[in-house]
């Protein structure tokens, strides 16, 4: 199995205070563990979650890019911007973004392509609502998002897709390990039909109200290639806890 990935996703949280404290804090207790690890801050805090980081094995990653490299695209932030300015992940789809932005699985796949261009590696986020779960059409709904995305890309080595249920995202709920693990395994299925994804070293993260308690059974689960962590993220301890539960 390849390297776990624990990645924090701090949303629209923080100031250049508590990114100072938080980094310093991860930065400090982060050694070469045997996990590799990420934060990705708000666009405005990059540049200082970029120096803080600079000598840690810390990576930062961005929440969202534009699907273009440059141009009259007003409040926009390009892939190779971030890039530029020593991002190397970048979070795509997210189901906040789906909900309160229209993004479609055409405008992931617009903006997978331009980030694979420009040199970052991306998160692709997927998952299905509470209703499309309950009535039982979960498997279609994450594979229909997948091959929207990824189905026209020109080849894509070491992906990362994040499986996160709407459901259990700032929630408390999390899906159990068997869920998790069950939807893992579908996601890996579907990955290895799409032509130009290198299925056999594709990371599969489960994400959604991953806590430091609960973090150690779901990454026993063999599918379960690490996490996407929101509100855990902001909490340093919460954070390597979770990270060492990865390394064990
Ligand atoms: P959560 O968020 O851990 O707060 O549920 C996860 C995410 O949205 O990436």
């Amino acid at each position: 199995m390849s390297q776990l990935l624990v990645v924090g996703n701090w949303k629209m949280n923080g100031s250049e205070a508590t990114v100072a404290a938080l980094l310093g804090e991860l930065a400090l207790a982060v050694q070469t563990s045997g996990v590799d690890v990420a934060v990705c801050p708000a666009y405005v805090h990059l540049g200082q979650a970029v120096k803080v980081v600079a000598s840690s094995p810390i990576a930062v990653g961005a929440q969202d890019c534009s699907h273009r490299a440059t141009g009259a695209y007003t409040g926009e932030v390009s892939p190779v911007m971030l890039f530029d300015m020593g991002c190397r992940w970048v979070i795509l789809g997210h189901s906040e973004r789906r909900q309160y932005h229209g993004e479609s699985d055409a405008l992931v796949a617009a903006k997978l392509a331009a980030a694979i261009e420009a040199g970052l590696s991306p998160i692709v986020c997927v998952g299905e609502t509470r209703e499309q779960r309950e009535s039982g059409d979960a498997e279609s709904v994450v594979a229909a998002q997948l091959l929207g995305a990824l189905k026209a890309q020109a080849g894509i080595d070491s992906l990362v897709v994040a499986y996160e249920p709407v459901w259990a995202i700032g929630t408390g709920l999390t899906a159990s390990p068997q869920q998790a693990q069950a939807m893992h395994a579908h996601i890996k299925l579907v990955l290895e039909g799409i032509a130009g994804v290198d299925a056999a070293t594709a990371r599969v993260l489960y994400g959604g109200s991953v806590k430091a308690d609960n973090a150690r059974e779901l990454f026993a689960e063999e599918d379960i290639d690490g996490a996407l962590v929101g509100g855990a993220s902001l909490v340093a301890s919460e954070f390597l806890s979770i990270v060492g539960a990865a390394s064990i």
